[in-house]
C-alpha cells in the first residue's frame, strides 16, 4: 500500500483526490493536512483520517510514502521542496508553480534528493483526450497543420485564483490543461518554436487575467491556436484539428451524443488535376472540382465510447512499482516554459 496524504482540502483536494485515494485498492489515505482545522475535522468525520495543520509535523508523524499537493498554487514549490527534502514524494497539482524559476528550483530539488515528482494534468486522461488521440491515430485527415481549442464560461472570480500573487489567472490556471493537452495530443515530440499571447480581465475580480489566447508554432510547424474566455456566454466547438485531406470537429454527432466527426478526403479517389499558367482560368472557375463534387467521406466517435484512465493507476506504477512517469517533468517543465514565455510578453489589458 502507498501511505499517501493530501495537502489542502479545498476543492480538488476534497472532492477529487481523497475519495480518488480512499477507493483505490492500491493505496492508503494515511493522514491529511490543511490549516483550517474545520476541514480536518471533516476529514476525520468523514473519512477516519488524522488531520494536521502543519505539513512537516504530518510527515514526521504520519510517514507518507506520497504526498499528493492541493494547496493555492504559490504554495507549491516551497511544499514539494520541504517534502522531497525530507524524503517524500509529491504528486502535485497543476500548475506545478507561480512560474518558471520556481519550477526549475522543484526540479533542482528532485535531481538533488533523489524523490520523484509528477504533476497531475488530469486532462491528458479525460475521455474526449483519449477519443481525439484515437481518432488522430487514425490518420483519416492526413498531415496535422492545426489544432484549435476553445473552453469558454462567464465567471466573476473573486478567490485567489483572481490574484497574480498566489499564482492566480486562466493563463495559469487553464493554460496549464489546454497548452499541455494540446502538445499531448500532437505528440510528446512536438516542442513550441514561436508563441504569442493576448491577455485580459474582463469579468474577473482582483489583477489577474481572465481571457487568454494563445498561439504557438511548433518546430514541426503546426499551429496550436488556444482561446481561454472566462468573460463570455458564446459557444464555439471545443475542438477543430485540420489536416491536408480533412478536418475533425468536436460537435453533436448524427446520434445526438457529443463525439468527434471527421469529414475527409481519401488522396487516391482525388481526380488527377495539373497546374495551369494560362491566364483565363479555365471555365471561369478556380478549381476543377468544387467542394460539394469532392469524395467527401464523414466518420464519427463518440466520446462516450473511450472511458477515462484512472490517473492513481498512472501514480501507483509511477511511484510504487518503478514505471516511467505517466508526464515526465521535463514535459511539464517545457509547458512552464511555454507558459513563461505568455505571461512574460503580454500585459494584462482590463
Ligand atoms: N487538476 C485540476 O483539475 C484542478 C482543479 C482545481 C484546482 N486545481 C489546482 O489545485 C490547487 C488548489 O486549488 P483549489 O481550487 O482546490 O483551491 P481551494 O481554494 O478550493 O482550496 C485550497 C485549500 O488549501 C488550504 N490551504 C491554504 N493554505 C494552506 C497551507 N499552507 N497548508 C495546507 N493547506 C492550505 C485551504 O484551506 C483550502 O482548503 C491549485 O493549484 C489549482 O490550480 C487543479
Amino acid at each position: 500500500m502507498l501511505r499517501t496524504a493530501v495537502i489542502g482540502l479545498g476543492r480538488i483536494g476534497w472532492s477529487y483526490h481523497v475519495p480518488q485515494i480512499v477507493a483505490h485498492e492500491k493505496l492508503s489515505l494515511c493522514a491529511v493536512v490543511d490549516t483550517s482545522t474545520d476541514r480536518l475535522a471533516e476529514a476525520k468525520e468523514k473519512y477516519g483520517v488524522e488531520g494536521y495543520t502543519d505539513m512537516m509535523e504530518m510527515i514526521s508523524a504520519a510517514k507518507p510514502n506520497l504526498v499528493v499537493i492541493c494547496t493555492p498554487t504559490h504554495l507549491h514549490a516551497a511544499q514539494s521542496i520541504a517534502a522531497m527534502e525530507a524524503g517524500v514524494d509529491v504528486f502535485l497539482d497543476k500548475p506545478m508553480a507561480k512560474d518558471l524559476s520556481e519550477c526549475h528550483a522543484i526540479q533542482e530539488a528532485m535531481e538533488r534528493t533523489g524523490r520523484k515528482l509528477m504533476v497531475y494534468q488530469p486532462h491528458r486522461v479525460m475521455p474526449e483526450t483519449v477519443a481525439l488521440k484515437a481518432v488522430l491515430a487514425e490518420n483519416l485527415i492526413g498531415d496535422v497543420y492545426m489544432y484549435k481549442r476553445y473552453v469558454s464560461n462567464y465567471v466573476r472570480r473573486n478567490d485567489w485564483q483572481a490574484m497574480l500573487k498566489y499564482g492566480g489567472g486562466m493563463l495559469n490556471n487553464y493554460g496549464a490543461h489546454y497548452i499541455d493537452q494540446a502538445l499531448y495530443l500532437l505528440g510528446s515530440d512536438e516542442e513550441a518554436e514561436n508563441i504569442h499571447c493576448i491577455r485580459y480581465r474582463m469579468a474577473s475580480l482582483g489583477d489577474a487575467d481572465d481571457v487568454v489566447k494563445i498561439v504557438i508554432e511548433t518546430k514541426s510547424r503546426k499551429t496550436i491556436d488556444v482561446d481561454i474566455n472566462q468573460a463570455t456566454k458564446a459557444s464555439l466547438p471545443l475542438f477543430v484539428v485540420y489536416g491536408r485531406y480533412g478536418n475533425i470537429i468536436h460537435t453533436r454527432l448524427s446520434d445526438g451524443r457529443p463525439g468527434f466527426k471527421v469529414d475527409y478526403l481519401q488522396p487516391e479517389e482525388l481526380k488527377k488535376i495539373s497546374l495551369s499558367e494560362d491566364l483565363a482560368a479555365a471555365g471561369r472557375k478556380y478549381a476543377p472540382d468544387a467542394a460539394a463534387e469532392l469524395p467527401w467521406k464523414v466518420k464519427e466517435f463518440a466520446v462516450a465510447d473511450f472511458s477515462k484512465v484512472n490517473f492513481y493507476d498512472y501514480c501507483y506504477e509511477y511511484f510504487s512499482q518503478g514505471k516511467e512517469s505517466f508526464i515526465p517533468v521535463e514535459q511539464t517543465i517545457h509547458l512552464m516554459s511555454i507558459i513563461d514565455t505568455c505571461r512574460n510578453q503580454s500585459d494584462i489589458f482590463a
